[in-house]
């Protein structure tokens, strides 16, 4: 007898197969049950002791230092002078040398509705040694101060190198926390690699450029003494038609540099670097990036570039996030995922992709969503072990506050997500493993509240073992 079902059965049995649904995409991994106190994040106020003016006159204030190059052989270093332009030049010698080298950089300035920029001093220094400790010098003629870095290791597939990873940071006494934390914390980072957002000065009334001065003193006690490697996020956008400031990234463009022609990009805000043993993409979310624009044509060109023998990590920035279970900024990240995800990443085998935006810390289990097409309607994120694993760290510390409202329940794809504010480093041992651990703000500088070994995918495509702790 064949049985057909009454219109009841057939409810019932279409029920079943979404509750079935609904089971396989849903409750996958951690939500933290950290509880942390509810007091919004301020900003500190212009006479905090961390914005505070270097004495002496003309001296160079918000330095901070980049990669000037494809391999670590350079340094960019920018520094802003208050009373007149005075000297462009850097000194700078090994440790240990007498053996000074000068270099001259060049000075810019812009003006912002009715903010003047200070003078923007950038030099970049050349033919450096690898794994070497500088000294160097700027402010000559006026007052002088001294910073130091140590540069890379010679680009290679087993160096050891440890990256930190700070996102939408801005100026708030959480974000000074923040910062203090990465510098606390006993895993040494080496260089930051920051996923956007840096000063806020857009919050405040006609962007208030003097927002980006006090957030470059504020940061110089990190990033004058080793690189971060910046991202743009839209905080840097400053697009303001209303007050007649129509130019996008305007005071970014002005006191930011990246190294961009060295990988062939024809725009700042998108570009690599190789570092040790990583190969570096940022891309730029807030740029075109739709089929035949520069950004597409570029990452086209970059990917079948990327040399796993001699840069086994393949890691990309940027910074509006492609997997997100936090209930803002719903698929912001979902065109470009749409350009890049299936031909781009999980074709070449992206190890991680860092993003921020999103004031929360989430980290995803290796998934891809890349069988979708217009007409079969199946999109929905799959385990994908050539797929890398994402992680938004917009938890910085900025005044916007933490993202607390979550998606229920917790998609499959997410392996574990918490609300609060932090940092993490990225250990990368080897060409096979990488120790991940994540750090919340509330806890001692060497408390891990999310960690994991992450195995490279070309040299070691095998699952990962998650040993999250909430
Ligand atoms: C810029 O204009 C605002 C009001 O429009 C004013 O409060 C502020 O003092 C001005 N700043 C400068 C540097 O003139
Ligand atoms: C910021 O943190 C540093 C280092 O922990 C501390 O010395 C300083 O007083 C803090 N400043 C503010 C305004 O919280
Ligand atoms: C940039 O382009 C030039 C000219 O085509 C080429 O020689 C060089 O290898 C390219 N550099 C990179 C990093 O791809
Ligand atoms: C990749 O890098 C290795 C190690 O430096 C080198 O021997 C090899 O020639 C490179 N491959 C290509 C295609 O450039
Ligand atoms: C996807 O991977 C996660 C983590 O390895 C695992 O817990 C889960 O069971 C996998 N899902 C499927 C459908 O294989
Ligand atoms: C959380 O976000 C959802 C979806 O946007 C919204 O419906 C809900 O009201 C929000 N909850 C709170 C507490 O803000
Ligand atoms: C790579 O590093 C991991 C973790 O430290 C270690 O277990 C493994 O033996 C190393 N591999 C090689 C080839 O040294
Ligand atoms: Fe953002």
């Amino acid at each position: 007898m064949v049985l057909i079902p009454k219109t009841k059965n057939l409810i019932i049995f279409v029920s079943l197969i979404l509750a079935f649904n609904a089971a396989t995409l849903c409750n996958g991994g951690i939500t933290s049950r950290f509880v942390r106190k509810l007091a919004a994040a301020t900003d500190m106020p212009l006479n905090s002791d961390v914005f505070r003016v270097p004495p002496g006159y003309n001296a160079p204030q918000q330095v901070h230092i980049t990669q000037g190059d494809l391999e670590g052989e350079a340094m960019i270093i920018s520094w802003v002078r208050m009373d007149e332009p005075g000297s462009s030049k850097v000194l700078y010698w090994i440790d240990g040398s007498n053996q000074k080298h000068s270099a001259n950089g060049k000075i810019t300035k812009y003006k912002y509705y009715n903010y003047t920029s200070g003078f923007i001093h950038h030099c970049t220094i050349r033919r450096l040694k690898h794994n070497t400790k500088y000294h160097y010098e700027v402010g000559i003629g006026h007052t002088v101060r001294s910073f130091w870095f140590m540069t890379p290791p010679e680009v290679g597939p087993d160096v050891p190198y440890t990256f930190g990873l700070i996102g939408d940071l801005g100026q708030s006494y959480d974000s000074n926390s923040t910062l203090t934390h990465y510098e606390f914390n006993p895993t040494k980072g080496q260089a930051v690699l920051f996923v956007g957002d840096l000063s806020y000065a857009d919050t405040y009334p006609n962007h208030d450029n003097v927002r980006w001065d006090t957030w470059g003193r504020f940061v110089e006690r990190s990033v004058a003494y080793q690189p971060w490697i910046w991202t743009v996020g839209n905080h840097e956008l400053d697009f303001e038609p209303d007050i007649g400031e129509t130019k996008p990234f305007k005071p970014f463009s002005n006191r930011y540099r990246t190294p961009y022609k060295a990988s062939n990009s024809t725009s700042p805000f998108f570009y690599s670097i190789k570092r040790g043993p990583a190969h570096i993409i940022v891309l730029a979310s807030y740029s075109a990036y739709g089929k035949y624009t520069p950004q597409f044509k570029w990452l086209e060109d970059e990917l079948p570039k990327v040399n796993r023998t001699e840069s086994p990590w393949l890691i990309v920035l940027m910074h509006a996030p492609w997997y997100n279970s936090y209930n803002y900024h719903y698929m912001e990240g979902e065109t470009m995922r749409v350009m890049y995800e299936a031909h781009g990443f999980v074709k070449y085998k992206v190890d991680l992709v860092f993003a921020g935006h999103v004031h929360a810390y989430e980290r995803t289990e290796r998934i891809s969503n890349i069988v979708y097409n217009v007409v079969n309607g199946i999109c929905t994120p799959v385990n994908d072990s050539s797929a890398p694993i994402y992680i938004t760290i917009g938890d910085g510390g900025n005044l916007e506050g933490l993202a607390k409202n979550m998606t229920e329940p917790q998609p499959k794809y997410s392996a574990f997500r918490e609300a609060s504010f932090g940092h993490a480093t990225l250990d990368i041992k080897n060409r096979t493993h990488a120790y991940y651990a994540w750090h919340r703000n509330q806890d001692g500088y060497a408390v891990e509240a999310d960690t994991l070994w992450i195995f490279n995918r070309y040299w070691n495509p095998v699952d990962e073992s998650t040993s999250a702790t909430a």
